[in-house]
């Protein structure tokens, strides 16, 4: 397939791959009308997926959790994915994938019939700029008012958008969830914070997304000793924290170093940071090198 240009990208829709510009999805798609689908976002670097394993297995996660049958098994969605990589016209990109319950009478329970809409399209990934790696970036805090199945990797992500927004209108890089004073994760990232010494971040619950960056995370954390532990985190432990990182897919792991316009421990990214973003770096290389074996 040959590549395209950064502004007409070829995407996948339906099995078929067009120019970005030439695809199409009928109104009456039900993720179009009521927010029902899933979605992924997998990074590439170089050309090379990664962590697709675990993208593909919470994409099951999501697909059972909204009861729509996986479309595919993964060795066909692993193909998909890496004909969206090969004809991207960047070497490091995010490949969005989305599933929605396809298109039927704008009812609300499912169509007794279901072609789910499948889409895959690549999006260009920017590596967090040097500044907000050396620096930190700032966050501010909104209660979470978005709904109880946050697990899911839901396309309806309203609650998520006017979350957002909150932080830019500040001059912000994230808003930090807190629901009823626990800790829950950004709007597009998870939350972890560093006190005395100990990595802490939330359980898995139905209240946030169990972030692949965040397993990576956690994972060079047990294999390089650094003192760890998953337990509910106080909002009052989140304002005396050390350090506060954030985590995802397209921002990897980034300090906040402002949190609601005070400085978070010393107002600079802190040593623990600094030596998970070394040790992260350090298996990314080795992840890529590996796949290009
Ligand atoms: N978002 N929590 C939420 C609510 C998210 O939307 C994301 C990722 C994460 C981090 O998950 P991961 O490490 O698997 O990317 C946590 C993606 C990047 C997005 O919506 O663009």
């Amino acid at each position: 397939m040959t590549r395209a240009g950064a502004a007409n990208p070829i995407v996948c829709l339906n099995g078929e791959f067009l120019p970005l510009d030439q695809a199409r999805v009928p109104v009456m798609d039900r993720g179009f009308l009521f927010g029902d689908g899933v979605y992924e976002v997998i990074p590439a670097y170089d050309r090379q997926p990664f962590r697709l394993a675990g993208h593909l297995r919470r994409l099951d996660r999501s697909l059972a959790g909204i009861r729509l049958a996986n479309p595919h098994d993964d060795g066909k969605w692993a193909e998909l994915v890496r004909a969206v990589i090969e004809s991207a016209p960047w070497d490091d990109v995010g490949v969005l994938l989305q599933v929605t319950r396809g298109s039927g009478p704008r009812e609300h329970a499912f169509p007794a019939q279901v072609m789910p809409t499948v889409f895959l399209m690549p999006l260009a990934l920017q590596p967090p700029e040097q500044v907000a790696v050396a620096r930190g970036v700032a966050a501010v805090t909104a209660q979470d008012n978005r709904w109880l199945r946050c697990d899911l990797k839901t396309i309806s992500l309203l609650g998520n958008v006017l979350l957002r927004q909150l932080s830019v209108d500040a001059g912000c890089a994230e808003t930090i969830l807190l629901r009823d004073g626990w800790l829950t994760e950004g709007t597009a990232s998870n939350v972890l914070i560093v006190r005395d010494g100990v990595l802490l971040t939330p359980p898995e619950t139905p209240l946030l997304l169990p972030g692949i960056t965040h397993e990576v995370v956690l994972e060079l954390a047990r294999a390089h000793g650094m003192a760890h532990a998953t337990r509910p985190i106080h909002e009052d432990e989140l304002r005396a924290a050390d350090e506060i990182w954030i985590t995802s897919s397209t921002k990897e792991v980034l300090a906040v170093t402002c949190l609601d316009g005070h400085p978070v421990g010393t107002g600079r990214p802190g040593p623990i940071f600094q030596r998970m973003l070394r040790v992260y770096r350090e298996y990314k290389r080795a992840v890529m090198r590996a796949g290009r074996a």
